[in-house]
């Protein structure tokens, strides 16, 4: 084929910079890698997690490169053998080998910086740190992961830096606070102007490639696959999190397998659905019920075929009843297939393996309720998730370069979006309302608890400091951090807007009393302006559990005395009114403080909503809010009415059968 003669010049920008040049093989080539490179790197990161699970120091060191440094709070380590040293000699008896021990290293929240040459980059993480030694001892510490990564001569990425920046830390046992004292910022290595760039604008011409463009279709297609397991994933958590068994049932196939470790196996729909209520509980969530199972680190290794993949991942369950006050703690991890049918991605298999069951009010310190655990789930070669030239690979027919860099341009937005999602988690983390406010797209919306929306970066700011005030000091003595996890994020077929629901998982930390876990969801959306992603819209619901205090957890609230009347709108909104109230958005915000219905409050059970319909067989949930939030009552806050499409909210509804609208 005559490729010279197949210049493209994009008629809209497509969530890579470049494509305002023309797209060639070689622009297509190196703009592939780039894409695959930001995933290599959130993989090493995962990878790393889950090794630690299993005390394989010697493989997380080897991810480091021949000079790489870890610099964990004040200490230090240079060089791969060291690195072992010091991971072996840091988490001793709480290593996940000892019988009963654990070492949880989660990193999640990553917002990933490549360089302009694609050769190295920076990412921010939040991190988390569950340990035990099995006779006794428990702890748990947070902070701020600052990494850099380098590409080695083989063209494999490697840890060049791991900086962790030690925030908070205690023993299960009166639980965690902050280190030494009050906290200063975690320096950026981003700003608000950077942070929505997909993709740095490389410099000169591309480089000649050796690649073909079926091969390069093939592997667009493969990251393609890895944006709809990922989400199809994300998806089920949250039907497992509200107990939403028929919905959960629809995402696998006939006969599929959900085998527990130690447990059984279970096949078909009706296994599925018994394995479920028979460890979880009945359908739906009652008064009291916390059913949460968040998932982190999932790596996702789509097999050259095409129609088969694997995901493996960590699972923390957070699980407890408010009537009886019974609470529990479950690290699992999950091994799950999972097949394409006609188009569609679908769950095979589930194989859960539970490390450690705790009760919450003992801990996991002495091993836990059930005997340990000695099966390892095989890892996931990220060496080979990442490996491109692959014998197996399906040679893509489309040879299209206008349709091969829309295709790429749309998983370039799954990583853009996401980045975004952080950058806006970290910088409210550290109340930064002028960072925050930039985030924004010029007609970006945002929600604000217990009082409404405000439109313009410049008012998101404003409400933020209203709220907050406009002195931050340089220590604080407490933070509520802002993980948001687990998104499943809907791109649109030109890929220059997306939907992305999220988790809010948010542990505290102070420097006078223990910390403690909440949680919520995020409905977001997040659009390509002028070359960058920024926020259009965010939503936070209210908190669907909270802890009364780290002793009492999530069990421990009490119901709200109803003669008391609901909770009046902030104060603030007097001074500094929204353009538009929660009371006028209606029943979507109807049972938040300052909404217009009756106030719900936990251990009542919030109203879980969904952006989209069921991913496989297109279920439309009892509380479903396609769009924006506010765009009912705001119908010019729309993306539609703004120049964007709005991404798909499902598979689309075709006579009476569901087919999928997003190819
Ligand atoms: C590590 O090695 C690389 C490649 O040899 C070199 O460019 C870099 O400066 C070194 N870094 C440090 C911190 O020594
Ligand atoms: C390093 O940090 C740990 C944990 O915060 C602390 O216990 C220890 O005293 C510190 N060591 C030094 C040398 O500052
Ligand atoms: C994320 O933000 C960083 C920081 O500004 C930026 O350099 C990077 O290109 C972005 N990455 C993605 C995948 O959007
Ligand atoms: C499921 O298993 C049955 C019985 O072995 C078989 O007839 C059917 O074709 C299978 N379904 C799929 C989708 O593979
Ligand atoms: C991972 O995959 C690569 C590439 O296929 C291979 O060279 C390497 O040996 C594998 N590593 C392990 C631990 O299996
Ligand atoms: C800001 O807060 C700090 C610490 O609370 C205080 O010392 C300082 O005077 C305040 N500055 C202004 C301008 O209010
Ligand atoms: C509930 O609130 C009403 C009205 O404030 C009050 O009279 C009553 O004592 C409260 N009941 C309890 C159990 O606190
Ligand atoms: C739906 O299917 C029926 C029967 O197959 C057909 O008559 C009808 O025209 C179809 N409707 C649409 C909108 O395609």
């Amino acid at each position: 084929m005559k490729l010279a003669t197949r210049l493209f010049w994009a008629a809209v920008p497509i969530g890579l910079p470049l494509v305002q040049a023309a797209t060639t093989l070689n622009s297509l080539a190196r703009d592939v890698e780039r894409v695959e490179s930001i995933r290599a790197i959130k993989n090493i990161q995962r990878e790393f997690s889950q090794l630690a699970q299993f005390g394989k120091h010697g493989d997380m060191a080897a991810f480091f490169s021949s000079n790489g440094t870890l610099i964990w709070g004040n200490e230090t380590a240079t060089g791969p053998v060291a690195i072992e040293t010091w991971l072996r000699t840091d988490s001793g008896k709480m290593n996940g080998v000892q019988p009963g021990s654990l070492d949880t290293i989660i990193a999640e929240n990553p917002l990933v910086s490549l360089s302009v040459d694609g050769q190295s980059a920076k990412a921010r993480w939040n991190g988390l740190r569950f340990q035990g030694d099995g006779v006794g001892g428990a702890k748990i510490q947070g902070g701020i992961y600052e990494n850099e990564y380098v590409r080695n001569v083989n063209g494999k990425w490697r840890i060049s830096l791991l900086h962790y920046y030690a925030l908070y830390a205690g023993p299960y046992i009166g639980g965690w606070r902050n280190v030494g004292g009050p906290l200063p910022f975690v320096p950026y290595h981003f700003t608000p102007e950077s942070s929505g760039i997909p993709i740095p604008v490389p410099e000169g011409e591309a480089q000649g490639t050796t690649a073909t463009i079926e091969e390069l279709a093939s592997r667009i297609s493969r990251l393609n696959d890895e944006d709809e397991v990922r989400n199809l994933m994300h998806a089920r958590g949250y039907y497992i999190d509200r107990r939403m068994w028929t919905d959960v049932v629809d995402l696998h196939t006939e006969n599929t397998t959900v085998t527990l470790k130690g447990i059984g196996t279970y096949t078909g729909a009706t296994g599925v659905r018994q394995s479920l209520e028979r460890f979880q509980g009945p359908e739906g969530l009652t008064q009291g019920i916390n059913n949460d199972h968040p998932i982190f680190d999932m790596i996702v290794d789509v097999n050259p075929n095409g129609v088969e993949a694997v995901a493996r991942g960590i699972e923390i369950a957070m699980l407890g009843d408010a009537n009886t006050r019974a609470a529990s703690w479950e690290f699992n991890v999950f091994r799950n297939h999972f097949v394409k049918e006609k188009g569609v991605w679908k769950v095979k298999t589930v194989h859960l393996t539970p490390l450690i069951v705790a009760d919450y009010y003992k801990g996991w310190g002495d091993g836990g309720l059930s005997s340990p655990n000695t099966y390892v789930p095989p890892f996931l070669n990220v060496t080979r998730v990442d490996f491109k030239g692959s014998k197996g690979m399906q040679r893509g027919t489309n040879t299209d370069l206008a349709d091969l860099q829309r295709r790429l341009g749309r998983s370039a937005a799954y990583d853009g979006a996401e980045n975004q999602s952080h950058a806006y988690g970290f910088v409210i983390d550290d109340l930064d309302c002028g960072k925050m406010g930039r985030l924004f797209a010029k007609r970006g919306h945002k929600a604000n608890p217990f009082a409404g929306y405000f439109i313009s970066p410049e008012r998101t700011a404003t409400a933020c400091y209203t709220t907050y005030g406009t002195n931050r000091t340089t220590l604080r003595s407490s933070i509520s951090f802002h993980w948001r996890p687990q998104p499943v994020i809907l791109v649109s077929e030109d890929g220059r807007s997306a939907t992305l629901r999220a988790r809010l998982l948010q542990p505290s930390t102070s420097t006078t009393k223990a910390g403690s876990f909440n949680n919520a969801i995020y409905h977001d959306q997040m659009v390509l302006e002028d070359g960058k992603w920024r926020l259009w819209s965010i939503t936070i619901d209210e908190f669907y559990w909270q802890s009364s205090s780290w002793e009492g957890g999530w069990s421990a609230a009490n119901p709200r005395n109803k003669s008391e009347p609901d909770p009046p709108p902030a104060e603030w909104i007097k001074k500094y009114p929204p353009d538009i109230t929660l009371k006028e958005i209606g029943e979507r915000e109807s049972t938040f403080r300052g909404g217009s219905g009756k106030y719900i409050q936990w251990p009542e059970i919030q109203r879980m909503w969904f952006q989209y319909r069921n991913l496989v067989s297109g279920r439309v949930p009892e509380f479903y809010w396609p769009g924006c939030v506010p765009c009912k009552a705001k119908p010019d806050w729309a993306l539609e009415a703004n120049g964007y499409q709005e991404p798909p909210n499902g598979p689309a509804i075709k006579n009476g059968t569901y087919k999928r609208n997003v190819s």
